[in-house]
């Protein structure tokens, strides 16, 4: 079975700690939004719809110690609260997106009643992480009809279960296909520096018995040449109106590699991962880390601690490199130009 990773429960965040994964099974439960936002900053939720789904719910969590019965007063106080949620991480659109969402029902008032309001930004924010769901098992569907028995998968990062409110995109495709009967083999990328790859993709697909094979990142190369790679599926953090994709730094590293060894490459994601507002990929903001996560890899001190550091944590693989990108409406062939 698929793990699930965000719960609202007893008026809390519960939340599978990924920065413990997979040594400790660790579930956290958040009560201050404050909170919730430092969890998505040290990516102990991780993963562009997650990130979206938490925001949503650390807006609840931020309604409910709100006392006040005066919408004006609400209103101030919640913004603030959406304010400090979308300045966790920058990149992957679905926090905007969420949160745009929560804006909403709070700008259409509830006639000012409060205790109304904060019920629907529940409602609200529950849809967000329901429909997210529904979209992950709809681009499983779709995607699945690119997979043929016996197919050999590479993947960066990790877009499954982990990182979504359901069975993940690209992860979400591999379970679909798996469960229609056809034998998958997956081989994960360990996705430096943060190793979402060997942490979190290994761990969600051995607990749902798929057959994967851990790789370094300097390794993909080989398995390709070798001839042992089908397809590379990833997901996505944000996909500007022309195709270009922002995804875990090392995604564009693959993308090339896949054009040389004419190999399709596959981009996996929800509609709420595309971005209307921007036309290409030159202006997707890339969040930018500490040197630390670098510098400190595996818990001790793996490079001169004074060197100097570039730590983005995503790259835009630009469109042309892109074989189809897969939604919950289907899949899209290039040339891609998602209108407003
Ligand atoms: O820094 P992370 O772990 O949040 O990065 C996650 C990714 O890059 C995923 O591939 C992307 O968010 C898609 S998740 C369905």
């Amino acid at each position: 079975m698929v793990v699930q990773s965000i719960l609202w429960q007893d008026n809390q965040v519960v939340l599978l700690d990924q920065t413990q994964l997979p040594e400790n099974e660790v579930y956290l439960q958040i009560s201050d939004y404050r909170e919730l936002a430092d969890a998505i900053k040290k990516l102990k939720v991780r993963g562009a719809p997650a990130i979206g789904i938490s925001a949503a719910l650390g807006v609840c969590l931020g309604a409910q110690k709100i006392n006040t019965q005066n919408y004006q007063e609400f209103k101030t106080q919640i913004d603030a609260v959406i304010e400090d949620l979308a300045a966790t991480r920058p990149t992957a659109v679905n926090l905007f997106w969420a949160l745009d969402r929560m804006r909403k029902i709070i700008d259409a008032g509830s006639d000012g009643d409060v205790d109304l309001l904060k019920h629907r930004l529940l409602q609200e924010a529950l849809s967000v992480q329901e429909s997210d769901k529904k979209m992950c098992r709809q681009i499983g569907e779709h995607g699945a009809n690119l997979l043929s028995d016996g197919d050999r998968v590479l993947t960066h990062c990790n877009a499954g279960a982990l990182a979504t409110g359901g069975i993940g995109t690209a992860l979400g495709v591999i379970y679909v296909a798996q469960a229609q009967g056809k034998r998958i083999r997956v081989f994960a990328d360990e996705t430096r520096p943060l190793l979402q790859g060997a942490r979190l993709t290994t761990w969600e697909l051995q607990k749902a018995d798929i057959d994967v094979t851990l790789i370094c990142d300097n390794m993909a190369a080989v398995v390709m040449q070798k001839g042992w790679i089908d397809c590379v599926i990833v997901g996505a953090d944000r996909i500007a109106r022309n195709g270009d994709t922002a995804n875990k730094i090392g995604t564009y590293n693959l993308a090339v590699l896949a054009k040389y060894h004419q190999i399709p490459f596959y981009v996996a994601a929800p509609s709420s991962t595309i971005d209307l507002s921007i036309g290409g990929g030159s202006a997707i903001p890339i969040e930018q880390r500490e040197p630390e996560e670098i510098i400190f890899g595996f818990g001790r001190q793996t490079a001169p601690r004074e060197v100097k550091v570039f730590n983005p944590a995503f790259d835009i693989t630009p469109a042309e490199l892109i074989t189809a990108i897969v939604t919950e409406k289907g899949i899209i062939y290039p040339p891609f130009n998602f209108v407003v």
